[in-house]
């Protein structure tokens, strides 16, 4: 068997386990979904949100890319924020990177590697805002673990400073957004930084005709 042909098969069994455990389980998810969450979380492949949140298909809304970032210019990552903020209506962002990941590692770095300098230069910039900090740090693995905390509360900080996030704050109250930390060590996630709806962001940032 080719090993694709294995995830087929896998499938399968999925499919017929998942009946057996609930029979109603694809007639109730076939037309709708009401997740409560969005995740952004970085493409590795040792960071799957369904299996480390315990979560079903139908729960979490997800968008994935290298180092789980917010860009303002990312028009993917702008219309799965939009559909899911103002359509689906999630309660709940979380921005959730891990430690160990390889787009910070590879953004701290000197070495050109194609098209993702673009991409990684974001990082580079979450570097140059906190870099008395960062620098001060010896230990370089520990170095790369602070940058990846705080990338992540950088980019929880972007989604705020979004109109999209502003209007359903004003209109609704929500979402709220969470920063989280996943442990490819340990598999478990720590929680970083949250903004709850409705929290003051610098005024550099806050539109007034929303
Ligand atoms: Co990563």
């Amino acid at each position: 068997m080719k090993s694709y042909e294995k995830l087929l098969e896998n499938n399968k069994s999925w499919a017929r386990e998942s009946i057996e455990k609930d029979p109603e389980f694809f007639n109730r998810l076939k037309n709708t979904q009401t997740p409560e969450y969005l995740w952004i979380g970085c493409s590795d492949s040792r960071v799957p949100p369904d299996s480390i949140t315990g979560t079903l298909p139908g729960e979490i809304f997800i968008h994935r890319n290298i180092a789980n970032m917010v860009v303002n210019t990312d028009l993917n990552m702008l219309s799965v924020l939009q559909y899911s903020v103002e359509v689906l209506k999630v309660k709940h962002i979380i921005v959730c990177g891990h430690y160990g990941c390889g787009g910070v590692k590879a953004a701290m770095t000197n070495s050109s590697l194609g098209i993702i300098d673009k991409w990684l230069r974001n990082i580079k910039d979450v570097h140059r805002f906190n870099r008395e900090e960062v620098d001060a740090i010896e230990n370089e693995d520990e170095k790369i673990d602070r940058m990846i905390e705080l990338n992540v509360k950088e980019q929880v900080m972007n989604l705020s400073k979004t109109s999209i996030v502003q209007r359903a704050w004003k209109n609704s109250n929500a979402p709220d957004i969470h920063g989280w930390v996943y442990g490819l060590n340990n598999g478990l996630i720590k929680p970083i930084f949250e903004l709850k709806a409705g929290t003051h962001i610098d005024p550099l940032y806050e539109y007034d005709n929303l």
